[in-house]
């Protein structure tokens, strides 16, 4: 699996990268799905996006790539996926496996009605961009505010914080993502919950599109009260 572009870490990747993938891939006959499903939120740089069947005339039986309705057209809701094959076994393996989930002809019609309407959906993603790229930065004012490093991303609905100076008990209870939940009562993606495999301790993912400034606001201020707080003694 290539997430492009990057869930947690909110990167694109170049087509150099997708290249490399692509060719190891075939050569090695393992398949390689690529998941797109934030293609169109891609709020800094959006042209450099680039989709794996942008950059072939064929894809071969290797190579696949999925997209959905859920983060690109806030739909969540509508339970649209979107599987791009030439392996035709596989086409027909998958269209089994949804026959009993298949998305309803309303909502097949609804979803083709928006993306013919071009001119639609231009302003729908170049507003969604804007409406993102926005939010990111409020994100990152607040997390340096609070004295949290950020990871510069250019893509999805999601920022990484770094609170790795704020981690005093490695491994113990109860670790900083627990303060946050229980204490501050904020949720973050803790890193070793998107297997980060090194320093993952200290790292969150901060999902910032479903909530509002003011939300964001006090979110970040029950973060760094928990940060400054004196530390807890457990003995
Ligand atoms: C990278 C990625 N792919 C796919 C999905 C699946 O989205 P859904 O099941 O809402 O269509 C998600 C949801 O978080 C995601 O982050």
């Amino acid at each position: 699996m290539l997430c492009s572009p990057s869930n947690p870490i909110g990167q694109l990747v170049s087509p150099d990268t997708i290249r490399a993938f692509v060719e190891w891939a075939v050569e090695h006959k393992i398949h390689l799905i690529v998941d797109e499903i934030y293609g169109a939120s891609v709020y800094k740089d959006y042209t450099q996006f680039t989709s794996v069947g942008a950059l072939y005339k064929s894809l071969g039986p290797y190579v696949h790539f999925v997209w959905g309705a859920s983060k690109d057209l806030c739909m969540n809701g509508f339970r649209v996926g979107v599987l791009y094959t030439e392996n035709e076994a596989l086409r027909k393996s998958i269209s089994s496996a949804t026959y009993f989930s298949a998305v309803s002809g309303l909502t097949q019609y609804a979803l083709c009605c928006m993306l013919e309407d071009i001119p639609w959906r231009d302003a729908f993603f170049a507003e969604s961009r804007s409406r993102i790229r926005e939010q990111a930065a409020y994100v990152a004012e607040l997390a340096q505010l609070h004295g949290i490093r950020t990871l510069n991303s250019q893509a999805g609905l999601f920022m990484m914080l770094d609170m790795r100076p704020y981690v005093h008990f490695r491994g113990d209870f109860p670790d900083l993502w627990e303060r946050l939940v229980r204490e501050a009562k904020v949720n973050l993606t803790p890193g070793s919950a998107m297997h980060m495999q090194e320093d993952a301790d200290g790292w969150f993912r901060c999902c910032f599109m479903n909530v509002s400034r003011d939300q964001l606001k006090d979110a970040f201020n029950r973060i760094g009260s928990i940060l400054r707080a004196p530390l807890p003694n457990f003995v």
